[in-house]
């Protein structure tokens, strides 16, 4: 197969990187990529966000099978430009990616299937929110509608700060706001394999999303990861497939728009039941680095299957591993950063099955690697525990030498602890 791939942050890298350990794989493109790219591939620039750009390129190339990493090429309906040119695509149709590109859209897909999330309701008049919020109290959680790269949301704990929130969300023009009941709980991740009509899990991770170390700081992308998450137990699984996302499948099927690509549920589980955060309609970032390290090859065949509507005669290999990723970002990030400083010492780095430097914002001037984004390198590793997994990805840390990043150094922690 000549396989393409959409994207070039880390989670792109990392895709790119089990489709190659596949034999099934020719040739692999990444677009855009990054500076991690031609180690095992080609890159190539393109508008990935133009479903026309995309489906000329396959025909030139003669691509066989697309694998589309972020949401915002499936929100502009590229997974259905390729369908309609023939070429088997991996993601959900435009339609089908509402469930993460609009809130409201999700909440109402949830109300119809009975899935149990948090009490919600939508504004698209300041006064109107203000009253509401005014009615509600705090805590509360203030949302953006649209997609905004997991920057749009705050989780007020007090009535001045949702207010201020809601100031700065109205100042945009249009702006539709969700006003949201603050849930308790533990997060995690949860990822399932959907072709229309059957649904196959393909694991669990937990994400850290604030910036610095003891969830202190601002909300980012995500600062690190690891696979599995031991929240999700056997009998959690069970649960969630059964309360959350085959109802959310039939409901979508239902509508005339079935859910086709990775379902990622995003949980908040409090006293043994789960209740949905939200969906995204992608891998997570960095959650899929350490799906992929785990998945391996297999990931190409799963996926391809899913795109092929073949899972029902799938099943997913696991190995008694874990896997645990660091975020390396420029300092700064999430907020304003530099870009164009030198990251020296992967060059020595082991680079096999259980050891990956995964380039997010990277690229190469004058020979030299440089930072070219917020996050710029995910350093993940596997071990029989995860302990060891985060002692070989720490080892890793420890030799590269970029003074212009920062990374948190509790990544595990929470399941450290209650190991
Ligand atoms: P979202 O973009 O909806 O995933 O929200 C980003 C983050 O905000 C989530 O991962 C949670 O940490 C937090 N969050 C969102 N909604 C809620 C909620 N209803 N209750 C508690 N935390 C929430
Ligand atoms: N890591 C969170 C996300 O990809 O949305």
């Amino acid at each position: 197969m000549n396989i393409l791939v959409l994207g070039g942050g880390g989670r792109e890298h990392a895709l790119a990187w089990a489709i190659k350990q596949n034999p099934k794989c020719d040739r692999l493109v990444v677009a855009p990529g990054n500076a991690g790219i031609p180690d095992i591939g080609e890159t190539a620039a393109l508008d990935i966000l133009d479903p026309a750009t995309v489906t000329a390129f396959c025909a030139d190339e003669g691509i066989d099978f697309v694998v589309i990493g972020p949401e915002a090429p499936l929100v502009a309906g590229v997974a259905d430009a390729l369908a309609e040119v023939g070429v088997t695509a991996f993601g959900p149709s435009a339609a089908a990616a509402e469930l993460e590109a609009s809130k409201s859209f999700c909440k109402q897909v949830c109300a119809a299937a009975g899935v149990p999330t948090a009490d919600w309701a939508a504004f698209d008049s300041a006064a109107d929110a203000r009253a509401h919020l005014a009615q509600k109290g705090a805590p509360i959680v203030v949302k953006a509608d649209g997609l905004a790269a997991g920057k749009g949301v705050t989780v007020a704990r007090d009535l001045a700060t949702a207010e201020a929130a809601l100031e700065q969300l109205f100042a945009e023009p249009d702006a539709t706001v969700v006003l949201e009941e603050m849930m308790e709980g533990e997060e995690a991740s949860f990822f399932v394999l959907c072709d229309g009509e059957t649904a196959l899990p393909i694991g669990s991770a937990q994400d850290h999303k604030r910036a610095f170390d003891g969830d202190e700081g601002p909300n980012t992308g995500g600062m690190g990861a690891y696979s599995p998450a031991p929240i999700l137990t056997p009998e959690m699984e069970a649960q969630v497939m059964a309360r959350i996302v085959e109802p959310t499948l039939a409901e979508m099927a239902r509508r005339g728009t079935p859910y086709r690509g990775v379902l990622y549920a995003g949980l908040m589980i409090h006293q043994g039941t789960a209740r949905l955060v939200e969906y995204n309609v992608r891998f997570g970032d960095p959650e899929a680095q350490v799906l992929m390290m785990r998945l391996g090859a297999q990931a190409l065949d799963l996926m391809h299957a899913c795109a092929e509507g073949r899972l029902a005669e799938m099943a997913v290999h696991w190995a008694d591993d874990h896997a645990l990723t660091v975020v390396m970002a420029a300092r700064g990030y999430p907020g304003p950063y530099r870009s164009g400083s030198a990251i020296h010492g992967l060059e020595g780095l082991p680079d096999d099955s259980w050891h990956m430097v995964f380039h997010a914002g990277t690229r190469v001037e004058d020979g030299q690697l440089v930072a070219a984004g917020g996050r710029v390198l995910n350093v993940t590793a596997r071990g029989g525990t995860l302990q060891q997994a985060r002692d070989r990805a720490y080892a890793m840390v420890d030799r590269i030498n970029w003074p212009e990043g920062f990374c948190r150094r509790d990544i595990g922690w929470r399941a450290l602890r209650d190991a």
